[in-house]
């Protein structure tokens, strides 16, 4: 049931807030973050090793932003297809962390199987509870998504967003880089997020417009910094998968080390800078884009927007959130971006070709 939209990913898009806002209710209690039994010590381990593929790979790279700066614990991510070939030494006191929408993807799983035995433990955040990764883990965090229909993920990448960011903000209070008073502030921002994003959804028509522009183009690069740099890779993944058009993310301050040859009047640019601590380095290299005729598409805040927005050859105003909430927030116009550009293009968006929901082959 579409629920009167007319994809299944514009219902799922358009979930969010509600869905969010349960997903947080069930970790979230008065007393701070409760995971279910046996829990996990953060005290115990010296490091951990994240691993997913595609959109879950992404959620993993935002949160080792957050588990390194909240609660400086050195984390390496890694797409599974990779780590499990590789042979990566598993060190004692390392704890593997498995994140999978499905719970049933082939190479997480085999991954996941090459750390029984050498890691600490294994834990995974997964939506199907029921799945083989979360049956074979110590201990299995539920997203609370909801079924996800449309092939590209939307909500399951916002709510595995959503239990990595606890599960740092608990790392961080357990290993004493998080005062009580801190957790409550970024707890209280997140309870407040839900409504923020409903708000954000009447961008929905600012994205549309700008998605039709996007349709026409054959390549679209997407930059950020930061905690921005995995949501870029989330914007790309997404607009290739359900428009099919060629799309790269770029660590802005890498973009002057090659990708920058590829900058002319064809290619849009897609540019996640909310006004953070690192704004002003990506407006650089922003600039650098428009001085070769780039056209820039901006996605900020009110303060960005007034700060540079008129440079750019389109801004999009999102609201104002806490730096580090803000990959919460943004998932939106990654995801709307490529909706409405699939849109635009008349791709089957729910189906896209060659691509299934859940990938049980290696
Ligand atoms: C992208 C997408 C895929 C999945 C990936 C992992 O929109 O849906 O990249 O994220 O195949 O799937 P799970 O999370 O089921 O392991």
């Amino acid at each position: 049931d579409k629920g009167g939209y007319k994809h299944f990913m514009a219902k799922e898009i358009a979930e969010q807030p509600s869905v969010l806002s349960n997903a947080l209710s069930a970790y979230v209690t008065e007393h701070g973050i409760a995971l279910p039994d046996p829990g996990i010590d953060f005290t115990k381990i010296d490091r951990l090793v994240m691993v997913a593929c595609g959109t879950a790979y992404y959620a993993c790279f935002t949160a080792k932003y957050w588990f390194e700066r909240l609660a400086k614990l050195p984390v390496e991510v890694d797409i599974a297809s990779e780590f499990r070939y590789r042979e990566p030494p598993i060190s004692k006191g390392t704890a593997a962390l498995f994140v999978s929408q499905s719970g049933e993807t082939a190479d997480t799983l085999a991954a996941l199987r090459y750390c029984e035995g050498k890691a600490d433990k294994i834990y995974s955040v997964v939506n199907v509870q029921e799945s083989s990764i979360a049956r074979e883990s110590d201990l299995a965090l539920p997203i609370h998504a909801g079924a996800e229909i449309g092939v590209a993920s939307t909500k399951a990448f916002t709510c595995q967003l959503n239990v990595l960011l606890l599960l740092a903000l608990k790392a961080a209070v357990e290993r004493g880089t998080l005062s009580q008073e801190e957790l409550e502030q970024i707890l209280s921002d997140l309870r407040s997020l839900p409504g923020t994003l409903n708000a954000a959804m009447d961008r929905d028509a600012d994205f549309a417009n700008v998605s039709k522009k996007l349709s026409e183009a054959r390549d679209v690069l997407f930059l950020g910094r930061g905690l921005m740099y995995p949501l870029a890779h989330e914007g790309a993944l997404k607009l290739k998968e359900i428009s099919y058009i060629h799309a790269e993310a770029y660590a802005s301050g890498e973009l002057k080390h090659g990708p920058i040859a590829l900058i002319d009047k064809h290619v849009p640019v897609v540019v996640f800078a909310p006004k953070d601590s690192l704004f002003e380095k990506t407006v650089s290299n922003m600039q650098e884009v428009m001085a070769r005729g780039g056209r820039v598409l901006l996605v900020t805040d009110s303060a960005g927007a007034e700060a540079a927005g008129a440079e750019a050859w389109r801004t999009i105003t999102m609201p104002q959130v806490p730096e580090i909430l803000t990959p919460l927030l943004y998932a939106l116009p990654a995801q709307l971006l490529a909706y409405h550009t699939a849109v635009a293009k008349g791709t089957d968006v729910d189906q896209p070709r060659n691509l299934a929901k859940s990938v049980t082959v290696e």
